[in-house]
């Protein structure tokens, strides 16, 4: 089953680009991309300015209901379906994870289960306060606070709420902030308290609480109780203003982890965070390394190439920024062009940052790190279908035209094919085939 673009767009006028996908491995029809969200935001900041406000672009995943339901509905069964996983996932703590409150200096890296919501955002538990209280949250890599809806927080309601006052261990350290994330504004205020990730205690780790939130951030659009900032401190104002430091720094300056790391699996099923060590289970070969740029305060690093279908295909930049908090991989202008010109048939779509290929040529991209290739192979590399017989491409250029932008997103389509590990001690990244 698929809707005409035309149906798709009087349906939900304001979904320019957007289609819905057939999708033969879930029941619900979904598609990541609603060209509103692409249109208003602005080209992302060049990440060499410690200090700026995130502003990215960010893909947000519409759903479209199967057999006529409302889109409401399909939002709320989905939701539904990610809250019993988080809670089963509470249930099944990890055996080795100590119990809260204090502090358990392990030789074992610990781990978070992950589930993920629409395959746009992956979350997991952690456990924030005195007593220590459970919070779903997304795990994303190219943001640097705690961010939790506070319990006075009236857009914030349906989401599990932290309140200061219930953590004998929270302190107020700061007045108001303000966060724009790639899916909507946060405003807040800035508290430390004990954050516990796979079991392991960072004290004093910064809370921003929000007070308000932008619809897209409320329980039926946003699937977790928050988000954990995995990126380095300088990509968070409020960081360098108050001295404070992200919760994995916290976490590595108070020798809490075993090794200064941390892994993403990403992947169809048993997706998880792995916090202080590796699992070399789940991942064949050896991890290959490339350096990170640290002082930009994401996960920047380089790539060597990307090819397509084995081909090589002319790039402008090879710096890509390591975004959990993206669907996709963006990149410029030309270089997508560039891109799909190894694809015949390939053809920018009209009104959208989206390019679509023929389905039957099977494309499939490598993204080369260290000489060494790892595919987006071609059930993940198309995204969607825009016809029966034309598929949406996994790369999509920045919004608005920017030709310049200097480094690449590689976002969740080329992260669920690969075990990442994260090597804040080394200052490097590490990718290796799933196992
Ligand atoms: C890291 O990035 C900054 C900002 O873009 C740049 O000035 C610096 O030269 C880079 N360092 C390395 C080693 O590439
Ligand atoms: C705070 O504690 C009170 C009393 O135990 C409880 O009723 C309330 O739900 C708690 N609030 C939050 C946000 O945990
Ligand atoms: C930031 O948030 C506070 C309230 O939390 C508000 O008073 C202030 O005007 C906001 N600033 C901006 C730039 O949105
Ligand atoms: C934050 O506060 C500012 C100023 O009061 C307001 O304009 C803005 O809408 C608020 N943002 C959110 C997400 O509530
Ligand atoms: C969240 O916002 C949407 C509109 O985007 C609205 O339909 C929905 O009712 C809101 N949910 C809550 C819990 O406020
Ligand atoms: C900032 O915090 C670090 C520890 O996190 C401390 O060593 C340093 O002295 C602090 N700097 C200032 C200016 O307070
Ligand atoms: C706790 O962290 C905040 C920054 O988040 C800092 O201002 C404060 O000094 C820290 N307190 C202690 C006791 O380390
Ligand atoms: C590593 O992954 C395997 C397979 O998923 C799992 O059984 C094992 O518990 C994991 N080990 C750790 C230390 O997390
Ligand atoms: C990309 O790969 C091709 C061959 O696959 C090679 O000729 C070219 O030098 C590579 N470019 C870079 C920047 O590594
Ligand atoms: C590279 O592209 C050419 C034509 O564009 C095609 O004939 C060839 O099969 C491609 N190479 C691979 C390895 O797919
Ligand atoms: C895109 O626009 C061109 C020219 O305006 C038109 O011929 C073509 O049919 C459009 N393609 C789609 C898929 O709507
Ligand atoms: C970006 O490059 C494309 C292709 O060369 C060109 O059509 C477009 O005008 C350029 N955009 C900007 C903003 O320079």
């Amino acid at each position: 089953m698929y809707f005409s673009f035309a149906v798709a767009l009087a349906a939900f006028p304001f979904l320019v680009g957007a289609v819905p996908v057939e999708n033969s491995r879930r029941d619900v029809l979904s598609i990541p991309l609603s060209k509103r969200w692409l249109s208003q935001l602005d080209v992302p900041p060049l990440p060499s300015l410690p200090g700026t406000r995130r502003k990215m672009t960010f893909v947000l995943p519409v759903l479209f209901a199967e057999k006529g339901g409302s889109l409401t509905k399909c939002v709320l069964r989905k939701l539904r379906r990610g809250f019993e996983a988080s809670e089963r996932n509470i249930r099944k703590r990890h055996p080795l994870a100590p119990k809260h409150g204090r502090s358990d200096k392990r030789s074992v890296p610990g781990n978070v289960p992950l589930t993920d919501f629409n395959e746009f955002m992956w979350y997991g538990t952690i456990q924030v306060g005195t007593p220590s209280k459970e919070y779903s949250v997304s795990i994303d890599t190219g943001s640097a606070n705690l961010l939790l809806f506070g319990s006075s927080c009236q857009s914030c309601q349906g989401h599990t709420v932290y309140s200061p006052l219930n953590s004998t261990t929270a302190k107020d350290v700061g007045p108001s902030v303000n966060i724009t994330y790639p899916f909507g504004n946060v405003n807040g205020t800035m508290f430390a308290d004990t954050v516990y990730v796979g079991g392991f205690e960072a004290s004093n780790g910064t809370v921003i609480v929000a007070t308000e939130i932008d619809t897209n951030l409320n329980s039926t659009n946003f699937g977790a109780d928050g988000v954990l900032g995995m990126g380095f401190s300088g990509l968070s104002p409020f960081n360098a203003l108050f001295n404070a430091s992200t919760v994995l720094e916290k976490l590595v300056d108070g020798g809490q982890l075993p090794e200064p790391v941390f892994g993403l699996v990403l992947a169809e099923s048993n997706s998880e965070l792995i916090i202080g060590g590796r699992n070399s289970s789940r991942y064949k070969g050896d991890l290959v390394y490339t350096a990170v740029n640290g002082s930009t305060g994401y996960w920047q690093t380089r790539l060597d190439n990307i090819t397509i279908n084995g081909n090589d295909t002319q790039i402008s930049t090879t710096e890509a920024i390591i975004d959990t908090g993206n669907s996709l991989i963006l990149g410029d202008q030309i270089s997508i062009a560039n891109i799909y010109a190894a694809i015949p048939g390939s053809s920018r779509m009209n009104d959208s940052d989206l390019w679509t290929f023929p389905c039957n040529t099977n494309a499939s991209a490598s993204i080369v790190f260290n000489n060494t290739p790892f595919e987006i192979p071609p059930n993940i590399f198309s995204i969607g279908k825009a016809r029966e017989d034309l598929c949406i491409g996994a790369f999509a250029e920045f919004p608005a035209g920017a030709n310049d932008t200097g480094y690449w997103i590689l976002g969740d389509v080329f992260l669920r094919n690969v075990y990442t590990e994260f090597d804040y001690g080394n200052a490097r990244v590490g990718f290796a085939q799933l196992a």
